[in-house]
């Protein structure tokens, strides 16, 4: 287990917010932050996990926020990121590849820079709001991600502006009279370091190709996190490295200094959080075993979206590690659904992981799983959302509550 939540406190967890729960080790994070300090900004990419209190913890570590949407806008202010005049080191940057026009409204009145993925999205600010501080968001024209679904370049991708329309976004900035800050780019979830070189290769050709001045690059995030323990561990210190020499070069070529951001959700939060669930029945199907949880894909939607793999524990009812040999298990949920099994590969094939012989009322836990978790979970099958609870040492506090039946069922009455 990576993070320091205790056997212990993942008993009393379960038994005082019930199950499924998620839980975060602030510790972790902490941590996990400290790793990117080189970077002039750290920006968390909120979409990973956008609890307010989980916000409220980057802020304080001084982390900057992205978001996405107007709702991630308001969490952000709710956690305490003030906007301010000051466009660079902007505490909020809102990234799209649209403009919703109640998004529009709020990051006018706000003045939050927007980094902008089309180029409408600069022509609806420049409309709304000559001057407006914006980024602009470039496609490379290349691509990379753990899958399909991640890769965020190329021309299979929807987002940013390709690299070859650039001089008509830059058109239009100078048109609107609109302030560009910097130029970003994210090309994916899961990183690699051959992949790494071309983007900065990419951002020192279109730094070069820009007609107008920056203040500020973002190499957007994708740092990826060992999910199998086969899985390399990304050397912080030399992805750095890497992106420092560019800089250097970049400044040298703009003549003046440049702030360098980081966007990274998973590696900040996806190794400190678990989910707990309860096993509550199990059964043999042909050649397999079958596990059921209480936790179903409305909770955590990786394993069925992309076949992803997290690492699953088995504990008694004291929250102790259960031992004794093993056997493959396929992990599943009760969703009234196929995918909803939580042991498969993309494309839905099943698989399974190795568990020790369980039996119903133990909780199995899922790691790594505190990016892209809670934020994309659901109501499917009318299922409310579960709390998460966040451990800081020996202190544990509940960050949400369970939602309650009643206020799902409230809109529609
Ligand atoms: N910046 C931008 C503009 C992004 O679109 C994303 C992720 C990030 C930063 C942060 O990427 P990260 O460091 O977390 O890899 N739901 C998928 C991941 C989708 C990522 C979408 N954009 C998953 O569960 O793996």
């Amino acid at each position: 287990m990576k993070t320091a939540i205790s056997p212990a406190q993942i008993q009393q967890i379960a038994e005082k917010h019930g199950t499924p729960c998620w839980a975060y080790d602030a510790q972790m994070i902490r941590r996990q932050i400290q790793q990117l300090k080189q970077f002039d900004v750290i920006r968390f990419a909120q979409k990973s996990c956008s609890n307010i209190h989980i916000l409220r913890l980057m802020r304080e570590q001084g982390v900057l926020v992205d978001s996405v949407s107007l709702g991630e806008v308001e969490r952000a202010l709710v956690a305490g990121y003030q906007p301010q005049e000051a466009a660079e080191h902007a505490p909020i940057v809102f990234t799209a590849d649209l403009l919703d026009r109640a998004a529009l409204k709020r990051v006018v009145e706000l003045n939050i820079p927007v980094n902008c993925g089309s180029p409408q999205m600069l022509e609806q600010l420049g409309q709304a709001h000559p001057g407006h501080p914006v980024w602009i968001r470039i496609n490379p024209g290349f691509g990379h991600g753990h899958s399909r679904k991640t890769n965020t370049g190329g021309e299979q991708s929807k987002h940013g502006i390709w690299f070859e329309e650039l001089q008509q976004a830059y058109a239009l900035i100078q048109q609107y009279g609109l302030q560009l800050i910097g130029l970003h780019m994210h090309i994916g979830s899961g990183v690699d370091y051959d992949h790494l070189q071309s983007v900065c290769d990419a951002m020192l050709e279109q730094v070069k190709l820009c007609p107008l001045d920056l203040q500020a690059i973002s190499i957007g995030g994708g740092l990826s996190i060992p999910y199998q323990s086969d899985e390399p561990i990304v050397d912080t210190a030399h992805y750095f490295s890497i992106w420092q020499q560019a800089r250097e070069k970049i400044e040298k070529h703009l003549g003046h200094r440049i702030s360098m951001e980081i966007e990274p959700g998973r590696f900040l939060i996806a190794e400190a959080g678990i989910l707990i669930s309860e096993l509550r029945a199990q059964k043999r199907v042909g050649s397999n075993f079958f596990a059921f949880v209480d936790a179903g894909f409305n909770d955590l939607v990786r394993p069925s979206m992309y076949g992803s793999y997290h690492k699953i524990t088995a504990h008694l009812a004291d929250g102790s590690l259960r031992a004794g040999p093993t056997r493959p298990t396929v992990v599943a949920g009760p969703l009234c659904e196929s995918g909803d099994v939580f042991t498969q590969e993309e494309g839905g094939v099943v698989t399974h992981q190795d568990l020790p012989a369980c039996e119903v009322g133990d909780y199995l836990v899922f790691h790594d799983a505190g990016a892209y978790g809670a934020s994309m979970s659901s109501n499917y099958n009318s299922r409310p959302l579960i709390p998460e609870v966040l451990i800081d040492g020996q202190a544990s506090a509940l960050i949400r509550r369970r939602q309650t039946i009643q206020e799902l069922i409230a809109l529609e009455q």
